[in-house]
């Protein structure tokens, strides 16, 4: 995965990126699944980065929180920006979300193994992890870092 500084997040700084997050799941374009969705990226920086599902008719074209959260974040702080942790919340608070595989792959781009992913857990529970955790042996930018 990419190398990033290790940041250790404090409670606090993790309690407000899951706000972060629950608010921008009430953003969320969601009329044919109706599960809204918010992510919330803590950048090295500091900076945090939200962004919210956003469904299409052709289902396929959806995308996730995560992954609008991480195009706005490269818009927005270019392309050498990292995450240091994630948040995700969905608009129902009692049902379990952990980011789907192809948001554990796009967040590995810009993330390493030590990210921390601050998730709903079953029954309203404050789930946690690392990157690492949900997709271990990443197929990471390192695998082709010579060729670029
Ligand atoms: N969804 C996300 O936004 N992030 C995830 O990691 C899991 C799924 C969205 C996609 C779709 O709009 C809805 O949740 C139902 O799958």
């Amino acid at each position: 995965m990419a190398s990033v500084t290790s940041i250790s997040v404090n409670e606090a700084t993790a309690a407000d990126l899951r706000k972060a997050a629950a608010a921008a799941a009430l953003h969320a374009y969601a009329p044919y699944s109706g599960f809204r969705v918010g992510a919330a990226l803590l950048l090295e920086s500091g900076a945090v980065v939200t962004g919210c599902n956003v469904e299409n008719v052709s289902y396929r074209l959806t995308t996730c929180a995560e992954q609008t959260a991480v195009a706005r974040a490269v818009a927005e702080h270019g392309p050498k920006m990292r995450i240091v942790a994630v948040a995700v919340a969905n608009a129902d608070a009692s049902i379990a979300c952990q980011p789907c595989g192809a948001c554990r792959q796009t967040l590995a781009e810009f993330a390493n193994g030590d990210c921390r992913i601050y998730y709903p857990g079953d029954r309203g529970a404050a789930g946690e992890c690392s990157l690492a955790d949900l997709l271990p042996a990443a197929f990471a930018p390192s695998a082709l870092r010579e060729r670029r």
